[in-house]
C-alpha cells in the first residue's frame, strides 16, 4: 500500500446521522480507515449540499435511508493512500467522489440498452452507504474520478449529484431545442449552462426577482418570475409559440400543472424532482409527452460533464461555503431556499 505519511492522523472527524433531526446529528472521532486491495483513501477537501441532504436530515426522503450514516453525497479531495492492485491512480491525485458507487456507464434503467452496470439500489452515498462529511474516506478505485488541474475542489464537489443529474436530464438536447429550467438551485443552474453550451434556447424561472435577473446574467435566453406570474406555464408557451421541447422539472407536484402547460405536445419532461403518481396521468398520454425519470448518473456521465466544462462555458455556481463544524447551519441555509447555486462545506484543517 502506498501512503503519504505526512498527512495521516490516527483519528479523523466524521459527522454521523443516527436518526433524523438536529439531535440525531453528531460529530465524532473515528479511527483512520485503511484502503484494502483495489481501494484508495481520499482526504476530503470540499463537499457540497443537495436538497436531498435536507430531506434525509429531516427524515422525509422518499427512498430508503439506512441510518446511521455519514451525511452528504458530494465531495472532492486528494488521494492520500492507495491499496494494492490499483492502476491509474496515485497518491496526490485530485479526485471527485462519485454519487452512485459501482455505476460506471450505460443507461440508468435496467431495461435500457442492456449494457448498463448500474447496481440495484443499495450503493448511493448518504442514503445507503456512508457519505462524504468526514475528513478521510476509503472508496473502491472505480468510485473516484480524477479532475483536471484547473478545476477547484469546490467546483468538483458540485458535480456528483447536481451536475451529473443535469447532464443526464439533458441527454439528447441539441442546438435548436428549447429547454425549460426551474428555480436557481444546484441542478437547475447546471442544466441552464449545459443546455446553453449545446446551443439550446433556455427559458429559466424563479420565484424571486433578484434571482431571475441573475439567471439572465448566467445566460438564460428568457426568464419568468413565477411569483409575479402564477400562470407561468402559459407565459412560457407564449414565448415559444407551442411550448418547450424539454422541461427539466425539479419540483414535481407543486409545479406539474405549469410544467405541462409550458411543454409542447410531443415534448419531453425530465422528471428530476419528486413526483406523485398523479403526474404520470392521462394528460401525458393524451398529449404524447414523454416523462423520463432521472436518477443522478454514471461515472461515464461525470466524465462527459467534466470534459464539457473543460471546453468552456459551464462552471459550478457557488453561493457560499460553511466551515466543517457548521453542517447544521449549512443544512438550515439550504432548506431556506435563499441560495443561488451550490452550498458547500469546507475541510480546513488547523
Ligand atoms: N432525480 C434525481 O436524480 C435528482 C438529483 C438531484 C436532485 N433531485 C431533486 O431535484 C430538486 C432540486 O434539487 P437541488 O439540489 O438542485 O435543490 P436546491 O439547490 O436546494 O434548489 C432548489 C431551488 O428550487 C426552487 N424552489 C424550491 N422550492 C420550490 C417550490 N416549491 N416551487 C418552486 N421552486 C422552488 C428555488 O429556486 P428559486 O428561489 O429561484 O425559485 C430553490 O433555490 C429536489 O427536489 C431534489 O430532491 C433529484
Amino acid at each position: 500500500m502506498a501512503t503519504d505519511p505526512g498527512i495521516a492522523p490516527a483519528t479523523i472527524r466524521a459527522y454521523v446521522l443516527e436518526r433524523p433531526g438536529p439531535a440525531g446529528l453528531s460529530l465524532v472521532e473515528r479511527r483512520l480507515p485503511a484502503p484494502a486491495a483495489g481501494q484508495v483513501m481520499v482526504r476530503m477537501r470540499a463537499a457540497s449540499l443537495n436538497f436531498r441532504d435536507v430531506k434525509i436530515f429531516r427524515g422525509s426522503y422518499q427512498l430508503p435511508v439506512h441510518l446511521p450514516l455519514v451525511p452528504l453525497s458530494d465531495g472532492a479531495g486528494e488521494i492520500v493512500a492507495v491499496g494494492d492492485g490499483v492502476e491509474g491512480l496515485r497518491v496526490g491525485d485530485r479526485v471527485v467522489c462519485l454519487y452512485w458507487e459501482g455505476w460506471r456507464s450505460g443507461a440508468q434503467l435496467e431495461d435500457g440498452d442492456g449494457i448498463s452496470d448500474r447496481p440495484a439500489r443499495g450503493r448511493t452515498k448518504s442514503a445507503e452507504v456512508d457519505g462524504v462529511a468526514l475528513e478521510r474516506a476509503v472508496y473502491d478505485a472505480c468510485d473516484v474520478l480524477p479532475i483536471p488541474d484547473e478545476m477547484s475542489y469546490e467546483a468538483a464537489a458540485c458535480l456528483p449529484c447536481a451536475g451529473v443529474t443535469a447532464w443526464n436530464a439533458l441527454i439528447g438536447v441539441t442546438s435548436g431545442d428549447t429547454v425549460l429550467v426551474m428555480g436557481s438551485g444546484g441542478v437547475s443552474l447546471f442544466a441552464l449552462q449545459i443546455a446553453r453550451a449545446r446551443g439550446a434556447r433556455v427559458i429559466a424561472t424563479s420565484r424571486d426577482e433578484g434571482k431571475r435577473l441573475r439567471l439572465q446574467e448566467l445566460g438564460a435566453s428568457e426568464t419568468v418570475n413565477t411569483s409575479a406570474e402564477p400562470e407561468w406555464g402559459r407565459r412560457v408557451r407564449e414565448l415559444t409559440g407551442d411550448g418547450v421541447d424539454l422541461a427539466v422539472d425539479v419540483i414535481g407536484d407543486a409545479t406539474v400543472e405549469q410544467t405541462l402547460a409550458a411543454t409542447r405536445d410531443g415534448g419531453r419532461i425530465s422528471a428530476v424532482g419528486n413526483l406523485s403518481g398523479s403526474f404520470i396521468s392521462g394528460t401525458l398520454l393524451e398529449r404524447g409527452i414523454t416523462a423520463r425519470p432521472v436518477v443522478v448518473g454514471s461515472r461515464r456521465m461525470t466524465e462527459e460533464l467534466i470534459d464539457a466544462m473543460g471546453s468552456g462555458g459551464i462552471r459550478a455556481v457557488i453561493d457560499r461555503s460553511f466551515a466543517f463544524g457548521e453542517l447544521p447551519e449549512a443544512l438550515d441555509y439550504l432548506a431556506s431556499g435563499d441560495q443561488f447555486g451550490k452550498v458547500l462545506l469546507r475541510f480546513d484543517e488547523e
